[in-house]
């Protein structure tokens, strides 16, 4: 198991002391985006993104990099001409994933370039204007996992996405791109379910599926991005029953990725409800979705999970509990 890392906050006892203790796998949440490591067009800033590599290899730990290829990265300070934007996109992929290499075992290449009716998202990369390859359906994407795989050959690589856990439009226009993309040889090495769940009621069968026939085909499954949600309005605020739900949702989540052999990664967003987006995402309406709370005391949640890795099935899934970090 594993969180995103905010490395301003390395220094922070209680957050630094749990991370290390707790997991064997981190990814930073935002200082790997474009919008840190391209401060302007013609500069790459790797300060951030070295701090989390560093505090990995002082506690023997991998690092997930996150994310090369987004439709939501501003680049408002690149300077470029449409003409431009292949190369420009050329050049931040090799330039980041060689800084990297050797020392982020999988990244993200693509991040949520499906739309919920399973066709390619409208976005900069994509159309909009694009690297050259609008209106050739998946082409820009598997051009950037080339790209990736020619800067670091070794790097596992991932297409992650949001909101098509289960089997529905969105996974099925993925599930097709990866069936083509593996009958062609295409370089992809798993797919990262971000696995935000915002209603305490998933459909785990229909995850679980969905887990099952993206497996089937030969890539790994990442869990990325898990939290649980809770309504914070004060009457209902982390009252025993929601965290009793929420522990169960985790835990039946990491069940479903226990049960396929493919699935060997499980993420949090995070570790301590002190430090988690979904507050601001959802405007203060919701929140308390991570195992830890705002004091880094443990949550039903991070028992739940500590429970369900606890079988020994788990060698083959990052970890996080002491007990289950991998020699
Ligand atoms: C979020 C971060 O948590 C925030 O700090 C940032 O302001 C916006 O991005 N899906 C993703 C993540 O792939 O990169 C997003 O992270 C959450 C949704």
């Amino acid at each position: 198991m594993a969180p995103p890392v905010r490395p301003a906050q390395f220094s922070e006892l209680a957050y630094g002391t749990t991370l290390a203790r707790e997991f064997n796998l981190i990814q930073p949440e935002d200082v790997m985006k474009w919008s840190v490591i391209r401060p302007d067009r013609a500069s790459f800033d790797f300060t951030a993104g070295d701090a989390v590599v560093a505090f990995a290899a002082a506690h023997q730990m991998q690092v997930r990099g996150h994310t090369l290829v987004w439709g939501r990265h501003k680049l408002d300070g690149a300077e470029y001409t449409p003409a431009e934007l292949p190369d420009l996109l050329h050049e931040h992929i090799t330039r980041v994933v060689q800084h990297f290499r050797g020392k982020v075992f999988a990244w993200d290449v693509l991040n949520e370039a499906f739309d919920e009716n399973g066709k390619l998202r409208n976005s900069i990369w994509y159309d909009r204007p694009g690297i050259g390859l609008a209106g050739k359906g998946t082409a820009y994407i598997e051009q950037a996992l080339r790209w990736a795989h020619a800067a670091d050959p070794d790097a596992l690589l991932f297409y992650n996405y949001a909101e098509g856990e289960a089997v529905n439009p969105k996974s099925d226009g993925l599930y097709a791109m990866l069936k083509d993309f593996k009958r062609r040889g295409g370089p992809i090495d798993g797919i990262g379910m971000q696995m935000h769940i915002f209603d305490l009621h998933p459909d785990v069968s229909s995850i679980g599926a969905n887990i099952g026939r993206f497996t089937a085909l030969g890539v790994q499954i990442h869990i990325t991005e898990m939290d649980v949600a809770l309504p914070t309005n004060p009457s209902t605020l982390r009252n025993s029953e929601d965290l009793g739900r929420q522990a169960d949702v985790y835990r039946e989540i990491a069940a479903v990725c226990l049960a396929h052999h493919g699935c060997t990664a499980f993420q949090t967003w995070g570790f301590s409800d002190k430090y988690s987006w979904i507050r601001s995402f959802f405007r203060g309406n919701k929140g308390a979705a991570l195992p830890w709370d705002e004091k880094y005391n443990p949550k039903p949640a991070y028992r739940a999970l500590k429970e369900t890795f606890a079988d020994g099935s788990c060698d083959r899934v990052k970890v996080s509990t002491p007990e289950l970090r991998q020699p």
